[in-house]
Protein backbone atom coordinates (compact mmCIF):
# COMPACT_ATOMS: atom_id res chain seq x y z
CA UNK A 1 0.00 0.00 0.00
CA UNK A 2 1.01 3.26 -0.82
CA UNK A 3 2.28 5.18 2.58
CA UNK A 4 0.35 8.43 2.43
CA UNK A 5 1.20 12.48 4.34
CA UNK A 6 -1.92 14.89 4.63
CA UNK A 7 -0.28 18.15 5.13
CA UNK A 8 -2.65 20.75 6.95
CA UNK A 9 -2.09 24.10 8.51
CA UNK A 10 -6.02 24.67 9.75
CA UNK A 11 -8.59 22.62 10.81
CA UNK A 12 -8.51 19.39 9.17
CA UNK A 13 -11.84 18.86 8.35
CA UNK A 14 -10.51 17.44 4.85
CA UNK A 15 -7.62 15.30 6.66
CA UNK A 16 -10.94 13.50 8.49
CA UNK A 17 -13.02 13.01 5.65
CA UNK A 18 -9.30 11.19 4.39
CA UNK A 19 -8.92 9.55 7.97
CA UNK A 20 -12.62 7.92 8.06
CA UNK A 21 -12.41 7.19 4.36
CA UNK A 22 -9.56 5.06 4.95
CA UNK A 23 -10.98 3.05 7.60
CA UNK A 24 -14.37 2.44 6.00
CA UNK A 25 -13.77 1.62 2.62
CA UNK A 26 -10.54 2.48 2.09
CA UNK A 27 -8.31 5.05 -0.31
CA UNK A 28 -5.87 2.75 -1.70
CA UNK A 29 -2.69 3.79 0.35
CA UNK A 30 -2.66 4.22 4.17
CA UNK A 31 -2.29 7.69 6.15
CA UNK A 32 0.52 7.51 8.27
CA UNK A 33 1.57 10.99 8.69
CA UNK A 34 0.19 14.36 9.35
CA UNK A 35 2.49 17.59 9.15
CA UNK A 36 1.41 21.04 10.21
CA UNK A 37 3.26 24.72 9.92
CA UNK A 38 0.69 25.91 12.73
CA UNK A 39 1.57 24.29 16.32
CA UNK A 40 -1.88 23.54 18.26
CA UNK A 41 -3.67 22.81 14.72
CA UNK A 42 -6.68 20.86 15.04
CA UNK A 43 -5.62 18.54 12.47
CA UNK A 44 -2.51 17.61 14.46
CA UNK A 45 -4.87 16.28 17.19
CA UNK A 46 -7.31 14.42 14.69
CA UNK A 47 -4.44 12.62 13.66
CA UNK A 48 -3.13 11.96 17.09
CA UNK A 49 -6.64 10.53 17.74
CA UNK A 50 -6.44 7.65 15.71
CA UNK A 51 -2.95 7.05 16.24
CA UNK A 52 -1.23 8.45 12.87
CA UNK A 53 1.95 10.24 13.71
CA UNK A 54 1.48 14.04 13.42
CA UNK A 55 4.30 16.67 13.46
CA UNK A 56 4.44 20.33 13.51
CA UNK A 57 7.36 22.54 11.40
CA UNK A 58 6.84 26.01 12.46
CA UNK A 59 8.71 28.33 10.07
CA UNK A 60 9.80 30.62 12.91
CA UNK A 61 11.71 27.77 14.41
CA UNK A 62 13.95 27.80 10.96
CA UNK A 63 16.62 29.94 9.82
CA UNK A 64 15.02 30.57 6.24
CA UNK A 65 12.71 29.25 3.92
CA UNK A 66 14.91 26.70 2.71
CA UNK A 67 15.93 24.96 6.29
CA UNK A 68 12.11 24.57 6.26
CA UNK A 69 11.64 22.89 3.35
CA UNK A 70 14.61 21.29 3.94
CA UNK A 71 13.17 19.51 7.47
CA UNK A 72 9.73 19.02 5.82
CA UNK A 73 11.70 17.17 3.03
CA UNK A 74 13.54 15.23 5.90
CA UNK A 75 10.01 14.35 7.43
CA UNK A 76 8.78 13.13 4.49
CA UNK A 77 11.76 11.01 3.65
CA UNK A 78 11.95 9.23 7.26
CA UNK A 79 8.45 8.13 6.68
CA UNK A 80 8.86 6.90 3.31
CA UNK A 81 6.36 8.78 1.98
CA UNK A 82 4.97 7.74 -1.79
CA UNK A 83 2.39 9.86 -1.53
CA UNK A 84 1.30 13.85 -0.46
CA UNK A 85 -1.80 15.35 -0.11
CA UNK A 86 -2.69 18.89 0.79
CA UNK A 87 -5.56 19.88 2.59
CA UNK A 88 -6.06 23.06 3.66
CA UNK A 89 -2.06 23.53 4.07
CA UNK A 90 -1.27 27.47 3.55
CA UNK A 91 2.45 27.19 2.66
CA UNK A 92 3.01 27.33 -0.93
CA UNK A 93 5.86 24.88 -1.31
CA UNK A 94 9.23 25.22 -3.51
CA UNK A 95 10.55 23.66 -6.22
CA UNK A 96 12.25 20.59 -4.29
CA UNK A 97 9.81 18.94 -3.11
CA UNK A 98 7.15 19.52 -5.63
CA UNK A 99 9.36 18.28 -8.40
CA UNK A 100 10.27 15.32 -5.93
CA UNK A 101 6.54 14.61 -6.00
CA UNK A 102 5.29 15.40 -9.23
CA UNK A 103 2.32 13.27 -10.43
CA UNK A 104 2.34 11.93 -6.67
CA UNK A 105 1.21 15.56 -4.94
CA UNK A 106 -2.23 16.42 -4.59
CA UNK A 107 -4.69 19.25 -3.32
CA UNK A 108 -7.85 20.37 -3.08
CA UNK A 109 -9.07 23.64 -3.91
CA UNK A 110 -12.61 25.75 -3.07
CA UNK A 111 -13.57 26.76 -6.11
CA UNK A 112 -14.29 25.13 -10.15
CA UNK A 113 -10.15 25.64 -11.00
CA UNK A 114 -9.37 27.56 -13.06
CA UNK A 115 -11.83 29.72 -12.20
CA UNK A 116 -11.05 31.59 -8.45
CA UNK A 117 -7.65 30.01 -8.10
CA UNK A 118 -4.19 31.40 -7.96
CA UNK A 119 -1.85 33.33 -5.03
CA UNK A 120 -4.17 34.53 -2.53
CA UNK A 121 -6.99 32.73 -3.23
CA UNK A 122 -7.60 30.71 0.26
CA UNK A 123 -10.89 30.40 2.33
CA UNK A 124 -13.15 33.46 2.25
CA UNK A 125 -11.46 34.99 -0.35
CA UNK A 126 -12.58 32.41 -3.29
CA UNK A 127 -16.19 32.57 -2.15
CA UNK A 128 -16.45 36.26 -1.80
CA UNK A 129 -14.47 36.25 -5.40
CA UNK A 130 -17.48 33.58 -6.51
CA UNK A 131 -19.91 35.96 -5.26
CA UNK A 132 -18.74 39.20 -6.49
CA UNK A 133 -18.58 37.61 -10.21
CA UNK A 134 -22.32 36.78 -10.20
CA UNK A 135 -21.60 32.74 -10.55
CA UNK A 136 -24.26 30.20 -10.73
CA UNK A 137 -22.57 27.28 -9.59
CA UNK A 138 -19.25 26.85 -7.33
CA UNK A 139 -17.74 23.83 -6.21
CA UNK A 140 -14.31 21.94 -5.38
CA UNK A 141 -11.29 20.62 -7.44
CA UNK A 142 -8.94 18.38 -6.73
CA UNK A 143 -5.62 18.74 -8.75
CA UNK A 144 -2.02 17.70 -8.83
CA UNK A 145 0.38 19.82 -7.49
CA UNK A 146 3.33 22.45 -9.77
CA UNK A 147 5.02 25.13 -9.85
CA UNK A 148 2.39 27.28 -10.57
CA UNK A 149 0.27 28.19 -7.34
CA UNK A 150 -3.55 26.18 -8.21
CA UNK A 151 -2.36 25.57 -11.94
CA UNK A 152 -2.01 21.72 -12.09
CA UNK A 153 -4.07 19.28 -14.36
CA UNK A 154 -7.47 18.90 -12.52
CA UNK A 155 -7.71 15.49 -11.27
CA UNK A 156 -11.82 15.80 -10.04
CA UNK A 157 -14.21 18.11 -9.59
CA UNK A 158 -17.77 18.64 -8.33
CA UNK A 159 -19.94 21.16 -8.07
CA UNK A 160 -22.53 23.09 -5.80
CA UNK A 161 -25.14 25.99 -6.70
CA UNK A 162 -24.80 29.29 -5.87
CA UNK A 163 -28.16 30.89 -4.31
CA UNK A 164 -28.88 34.39 -4.51
CA UNK A 165 -29.20 35.00 -0.68
CA UNK A 166 -25.84 33.44 -0.07
CA UNK A 167 -22.56 34.22 2.11
CA UNK A 168 -19.50 33.54 1.39
CA UNK A 169 -19.88 31.38 4.74
CA UNK A 170 -23.29 29.52 3.23
CA UNK A 171 -21.15 28.92 0.11
CA UNK A 172 -18.34 28.10 1.95
CA UNK A 173 -20.34 24.99 3.96
CA UNK A 174 -21.89 23.58 1.21
CA UNK A 175 -18.75 23.27 -0.85
CA UNK A 176 -16.54 21.91 2.19
CA UNK A 177 -19.44 19.11 2.30
CA UNK A 178 -18.78 18.29 -1.09
CA UNK A 179 -14.88 18.73 -0.79
CA UNK A 180 -15.13 15.54 2.10
CA UNK A 181 -16.94 13.17 -0.47
CA UNK A 182 -14.69 14.58 -3.52
CA UNK A 183 -10.91 14.40 -1.77
CA UNK A 184 -11.34 10.57 -0.93
CA UNK A 185 -12.88 9.87 -3.83
CA UNK A 186 -10.45 11.55 -5.96
CA UNK A 187 -7.29 9.56 -4.01
CA UNK A 188 -9.48 6.49 -4.36
CA UNK A 189 -9.78 6.33 -7.81
CA UNK A 190 -5.96 7.37 -8.24
CA UNK A 191 -4.06 5.05 -6.11
CA UNK A 192 -6.43 2.28 -7.75
CA UNK A 193 -5.42 3.12 -11.16
CA UNK A 194 -2.05 3.22 -10.21
CA UNK A 195 -2.04 -0.68 -8.27
C1 LIG B 1 -10.77 23.72 2.34
O1 LIG B 1 -11.80 24.56 1.92
C2 LIG B 1 -9.83 23.43 1.20
O2 LIG B 1 -10.46 23.42 -0.04
C3 LIG B 1 -8.86 24.56 1.27
O3 LIG B 1 -8.71 24.83 2.64
C4 LIG B 1 -9.86 24.39 3.36
C5 LIG B 1 -9.37 23.47 4.42
O4 LIG B 1 -10.37 23.10 5.33
N1 LIG B 1 -7.65 24.25 0.57
P1 LIG B 1 -10.09 21.97 6.40
O5 LIG B 1 -8.86 22.40 7.21
O6 LIG B 1 -9.85 20.70 5.67
O7 LIG B 1 -11.31 21.93 7.26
Amino acid sequence: MPRLAVLASGGGSNLQALLDAERNEGIGGNIVLVVSDVPGALALARAERVGVKAVTLPPKQFADRAAWEEALWKVLQDHAIDWVLLAGFMRILGPTIIRAYEGRMLNIHPSLLPKHGGKGMYGHHVHEAVLAAGDSESGATVHQVVLGCDEGPIVAQTRVPVYPDDTAQTLAARVLEQEHRLYPQAVRTLLEAEA
